[in-house]
């Protein structure tokens, strides 16, 4: 993965692209191969694995949602959002740039992921193609990702009943790695009940991980997590943790 992830932010250019600023690239790359964990990535390839399907193709469609999450995280983190400083155990990328340019390299990061996730490596059958792209879109766009970002924003110091807190979090974190488990098993053919079974898997980690990353807020240092900690109650956040307690 980090292979796939380095080969793909190369400062050569490619067809029909003018030139690579460096400034923009330096900053994709300081966003993207920085260290994170590649839980998504790691889902996608091994569901493709279970059901038969291990190559530099399947990579490819999990470094197009890892560069998805990536962005995420960069404006996840940008002062008009979440704040915050430190990300993988290093500045944000808006510190160690400054905000113009981590706004852009989400952008580029973004848009980069419909390149490589439509590469003909990623499945010989350009409708299959298509269905992981159109798929890849709407985890990540107004009613996925971003628009579960947009929930957890205008949820901040509101009362949030769990169902709502459920629904924004199977938005803002579950959407891609639902997309994950069934990208997995849409690129290694797997049959309709299979990529059904794989993708309430993939909702149950979204909601598990989200969790834990909400416990890991109140309970672990920011030695261990790599990021601030304690700073979902001081912002207000509606979370299970909030609502339920630890
Ligand atoms: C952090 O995701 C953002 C959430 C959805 C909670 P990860 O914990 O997967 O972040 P990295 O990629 O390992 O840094
Ligand atoms: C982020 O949730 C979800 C994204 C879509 C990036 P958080 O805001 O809790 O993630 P961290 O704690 O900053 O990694
Ligand atoms: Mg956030
Ligand atoms: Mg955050
Ligand atoms: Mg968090």
């Amino acid at each position: 993965m980090e292979t796939a992830l380095e080969g793909l932010l190369r400062e050569q250019v490619v067809a029909g692209e003018t030139t690579r600023p460096a400034r923009l690239l330096e900053a994709m790359r300081y966003a993207a191969l920085s260290g994170g964990k590649r839980l998504r990535p790691v889902l996608l390839m091994e569901t493709a694995a279970l059901f038969g399907r291990a190559d530099e193709g399947v990579c490819q469609a999990g470094a197009a949602l890892e560069f998805i999450h990536c962005y995420s995280l960069v404006h996840d983190d940008l002062p008009a959002m979440d704040d915050d400083d430190l990300r993988r155990g290093r500045p944000t990328t808006h510190k160690a740039f400054d905000e113009a340019t981590a706004i852009l390299a989400g952008d580029a990061l973004l848009t980069l992921a419909f390149d490589v996730i439509t590469d003909e490596m990623v499945h010989p059958e350009a409708a299959t193609r298509l269905k992981l792209g159109r798929e890849l879109s709407r985890a990540a766009g107004v009613g996925g990702m971003a628009g579960g970002q947009m929930l957890d924003i205008e949820s901040e110091n509101r009362d949030r009943t769990e169902t709502e807190i459920r629904t924004l979090q199977a938005m803002k974190t579950g959407a891609l790695l639902r997309y994950a488990c069934r990208a997995g098993a849409i690129l290694a053919d797997a049959n309709d009940i299979e990529i059904q079974r794989m993708t309430r898997f993939g909702e149950i980690i979204g909601l598990a991980f989200q969790l834990a990353d909400d416990l890991l807020d109140v309970e672990a240092s920011s030695d261990v997590t790599g990021k601030a900690t304690g700073k979902d109650a001081d912002a207000g956040k509606a979370t299970l943790v909030a609502l339920l307690g630890a």
